[in-house]
């Protein structure tokens, strides 16, 4: 965090204000290629992320974004070389060690979504820590998906509704999408209005895909060390250009004469 604010800064956030999102989601893609492409370990690339990371918290404040969900390691990274794993284990320790107080004083709410079962135990309190210390925060809250995956997070709230259903709490005819909303990791926090893929890659890689069904999408070609609040700020504007309909048509003449 420190002193990342600048207030000389070229972005107007007024430019956008009528349109700011409430809620965005980013998938942190490209430290490794971020690295490769200056001859340097991927372990620096994953260094330098978490100093983008930190720009963009203090950046989301600035921009009066309600909720920030970052995607920092997703069920299926386990996958990768073991002192890659541990790398990226270390480098979260370290980032909330290190951050907390900041986080805290800056009035920033942690919350964690993803699978804690079988995580390590030092992982695990470190990330109970970070929730319990700011659970009374409210000026953004930071949703940190970890060891998550979508397709995890829908079957693990079909398993809870099933078992609640099999002991007679629910009827298994009262399942719907708002029930099942309510199971998922995210429940309470709204679905992201803009969610962000740096490196140029296009997919989600099961990244809330069900909160995602209405979500805009901005697609990025920086690796993500290099994403700053610049960065933040242009994404956020091709936002508030976007037309959303949720399925339903335009009113306005304007948007008629662009949609149809
Ligand atoms: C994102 O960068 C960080 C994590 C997935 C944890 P990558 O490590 O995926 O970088 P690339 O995609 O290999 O360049
Ligand atoms: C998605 O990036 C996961 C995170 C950013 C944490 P990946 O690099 O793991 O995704 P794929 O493998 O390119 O789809
Ligand atoms: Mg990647």
């Amino acid at each position: 965090m420190r002193s990342m604010i600048k207030t000389n800064a070229a972005v107007k956030p007024t430019e956008w204000l009528g349109r700011i999102p409430i809620h965005v989601g980013i998938i942190m893609d490209g430290n490794g290629r971020w690295a490769l492409n200056r001859g340097l370990p991927r372990i620096e690339g994953h260094r330098r992320g978490v100093e983008a990371l930190r720009i963009t918290v203090c950046a989301a404040i600035e921009f009066g974004l309600r909720y920030l969900t970052v995607y920092s390691f997703s069920a299926e990274n386990w996958s990768r070389p073991v002192e890659e794993v541990s790398d990226l284990m270390g480098l979260l320790k370290r980032f909330i060690r290190n951050d907390l107080a900041e986080l805290q004083r800056a009035g920033v709410k942690i919350k964690v979504i993803g699978d804690r079962a079988n995580l390590n135990p030092d992982i695990l309190a470190i990330l109970q820590e970070a929730e319990a210390a700011t659970c009374g925060n409210a000026r953004l809250t930071l949703v940190v998906a970890f060891n998550y995956g979508s397709r995890q997070e829908i079957a693990a709230a079909a398993r809870v509704m099933a078992a609640k259903a099999a002991a007679g709490l629910i009827d298994a005819a009262e399942i719907d999408a708002d029930l099942l909303t309510q199971h998922l990791d995210t429940a309470g926090i709204p679905d992201p209005d803009l969610i962000i893929r740096t490196s140029g890659e296009q997919r989600l890689s099961n990244f809330l895909m069900w909160q995602a069904a209405y979500s805009e999408f901005v697609f990025l070609p920086i690796h993500w060390p290099d994403f700053d609040r610049q960065a933040l700020a242009d994404a956020l504007a091709q936002f508030s250009a976007r037309e959303r309909r949720f399925g339903g048509v335009t009113l306005s003449p304007e948007g008629a004469k662009v949609g149809g």
